[in-house]
């Protein structure tokens, strides 16, 4: 059995759940404890758990036949303790202390963190407080640096996908306007994907601040053409360009709580003589059991990382780049969003394709 750097391993998810997870632990601990012999402590609610100690050694039988559940096994929280650390008195001392502290009890040699942004941004600074940590680029909205993609994101693509594909005979049948929002938080890769991939008329993402006009004109022009009927995909973070200009007035005059789906309806039946209805597909895209595609890029991100935990090489995420699996610094990924570029091939099809973008 070859021998391994990383004798005990703990392992937490963290931040928004999503399909994939537990088959990016079963790929861990399967390689992990088979090919390498190591131990692995599973931890509760994501780094709550290492604060609170709530965690306890996984038996084979635990991280078997979960490739294809949904959620996760170890549950997930989006606790971020450098941020609540200062201010925090209900925590009732200091929460570094305490995850070293546990860190230490557990007798870890390395942390396997499953998450997106804020998990990662945790995870280099714990780096840097001396613990050695390796971490694994989960979230639906497909937003972390220095990965081709994030496990989640496919499964979540097919959900928003199927759920277009069943909007267009809806809209075709009343001749209405059906507007569909996706999740993606301050990325626009879910609506661009499942917008392209469902034959949406309109995308709308928050990295090109949208034109009410230019919408309610592609609509008047597909009227025209014979078709009184659109399908518009909006991210939950798109604005337009009112908004993104000057955001206060803008929710005032919206309404604080009113989900972008809605503000993009408002705006087409105030300009667009057309009835407007909207689907909020929310935390549909993040349940269920995950696409073959999630199951096998989490398998692989697990077991590359079951390799980085026996050669020891500490302080990185694994990645996807060029369709093979390789391991990144944290300190290159926490902090910075993948963002839709203006130049991305995706935008480029989009137009090509003659999609609204929003854009005059
Ligand atoms: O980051 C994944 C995500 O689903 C985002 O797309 C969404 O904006 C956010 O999580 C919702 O957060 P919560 O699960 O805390 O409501």
């Amino acid at each position: 059995m070859p021998k391994s750097k990383t004798k005990t391993f703990g392992i937490l998810t963290s931040g928004g759940d999503c399909p994939g997870l537990n088959a990016a632990i079963r790929g861990v601990c399967k390689a992990a404890t088979g090919e390498y012999d190591m131990r692995v402590v599973g931890i509760a609610n994501g780094y709550r758990g290492l604060i609170e100690g709530n965690a306890r050694v996984l038996r084979r039988e635990d991280f078997s036949g979960i490739l294809t559940q949904g959620g996760t096994i170890l549950g997930a929280s989006r606790e971020k303790p450098f941020k609540t650390n200062e201010n925090d008195s209900a925590a009732g001392g200091d929460k570094i202390k305490e995850i070293k502290t546990n860190y230490k009890k557990m007798n870890l040699d390395c942390l396997v963190v499953l998450g997106g942004n804020g998990t990662h941004k945790t995870a280099y600074r714990l780096q840097q407080e001396g613990l050695n940590v390796i971490g694994l680029p989960k979230t639906i909205d497909n937003d972390l640096a220095k990965t081709d993609v994030t496990f989640g994101f496919y499964s979540a693509t097919d959900v928003a996908t199927e759920a277009i594909d069943r909007l267009h005979s809806t809209a075709h049948a009343h001749n209405r306007v059906m507007v569909v929002e996706t999740m993606g938080h301050k990325a626009g890769w879910l609506a661009l994907t499942a917008g392209i991939a469902g034959g949406a008329d309109t995308i709308l993402i928050p990295e090109i601040p949208y034109s009410p006009e230019a919408i309610a004109a592609h609509i008047e022009t597909r009227r025209k053409n014979g078709k009184p009927f659109s399908i518009v995909a909006v991210a939950e973070g798109a604005m337009s360009k009112a908004y993104a200009k000057d955001p206060k007035r803008y929710k005032a005059s919206m309404g604080e709580n009113v989900s972008t789906g809605y503000v993009v309806a408002r705006e087409i039946e105030a300009l667009a003589d057309i009835e407007t209805r909207v689907t909020v597909l929310g935390y549909l895209q993040r349940g269920g059991t995950p696409s073959p595609a999630d199951r096998l890029l989490a398998t692989r991100l697990g077991v590359r990382a079951a390799k980085a935990l026996a050669e020891g090489d500490y302080g990185k995420m694994v990645a996807l780049k060029d369709d093979k699996t390789t391991l990144v610094p944290l300190k290159d990924v926490q902090g910075k969003l993948k963002l839709v570029s203006h130049k991305h091939e995706l935008i480029e099809n989009a137009r090509l394709l003659e999609t609204c973008l929003g854009e005059p």
